[in-house]
């Protein structure tokens, strides 16, 4: 595995895979198992695997947690190696955002829905970063996890816009033993907060078994996931959203294939997400 720290040896490294198929699997590091999927995947599917490591500042807001978010280059970079990933890239924020940086990538409409209600600014930070690593390693593919939901479809929707010749792999949420997504965040909860977490797999699962059983109201949905979280008083509820899969605008019913289930929340100073898609999600 070559390990670039700076946009120079990345495009280098890169010289030398020309007429190969390039997978992109972005991430902000502290690697787990659902990140490992997507390494697989694009190790399957592609010829040269990239995977970069980036906490990008840009999309932390000044009141969160950049300075908590948990990092660990050494391990991660174990990992990718077993992973027999070939380019691992690692910049440092010099490089990716050079002073003075004044372009910024807005993908309207979509950015202040959901997360981005009580994030501000967050999606504008994840898309700018996003189109740079597309735009600096041009792969033909790029990998995503559906745990980040609203992410994935805001990339979709630049991915688009842009007509950026990239195909979008969004892979299936990787989940603990117990239940819970798998997220780099999960080791800043102490022991009792992780199992007041599981409420919102939970609540999840109660929707989803709703919607297996026939339910598609979605206010009966949305009211039988708010009891189930209401039940564990760690949680607070940062939203529970039944939207449309293409705007992110609330839907009245379930509509299989193009209706996002979702919900975020507060368990002491973590927020946490988790989603399901009834009849999935294409690209
Ligand atoms: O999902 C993440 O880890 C980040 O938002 C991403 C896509 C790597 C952009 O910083």
């Amino acid at each position: 595995m070559r390990t670039c720290r700076g946009i120079a040896s990345l495009r280098r490294a890169l010289a030398a895979c020309a007429g190969k198929q390039v997978g992109l699997v972005p991430t902000m590091g502290f690697l787990h198992e659902g990140h490992l999927s997507l390494v697989r995947a694009c190790r399957r599917e592609c010829d040269v695997t990239v995977v970069s490591i980036f906490v990008n500042p840009a999309q932390f807001g000044p009141s969160e947690d950049l300075r908590r978010y948990p990092r660990d280059e050494r391990r991660d970079s174990a990992l990718l190696r077993q992973e027999q990933v070939d380019v691992l890239f690692v910049p440092g924020e010099n490089e990716m955002y050079p002073s003075p940086y004044r372009t910024w990538v807005d993908v309207t409409g979509l950015d202040s829905k959901l997360c981005g209600r009580s994030r501000p600014g967050h999606f504008r930070g994840v898309a700018t970063v996003v189109l740079k690593l597309l735009h600096l390693m041009r792969p033909q593919r790029a990998y995503f996890g559906q745990k980040d939901a609203q992410q994935a479809l805001l990339i979709r929707q630049l991915v688009r816009d842009l007509n950026l010749p990239v195909t979008l792999r969004i892979l299936p949420i990787v989940r603990d033993s117990d239940g819970l997504a798998l997220s780099s965040r999960n080791v800043l909860l102490s022991a009792r907060e992780r199992r007041a977490a599981l409420a919102l797999p939970r609540c999840l699962r109660r929707a989803s078994g709703l919607v297996e059983a026939g339910e598609t109201n979605a206010r009966a949905l949305r009211a039988a996931m708010a009891a189930e979280i209401a039940r564990e008083p760690l949680l607070t509820i940062d939203y529970i959203a039944i939207v449309r899969l293409d705007d992110l605008e609330d839907a009245a019913e379930i509509a299989a294939g193009n209706t996002l289930v979702a919900a975020a929340v507060r368990v002491g100073r973590t927020r946490l997400i988790d989603n399901f898609i009834p009849g999935g999600m294409s690209c």
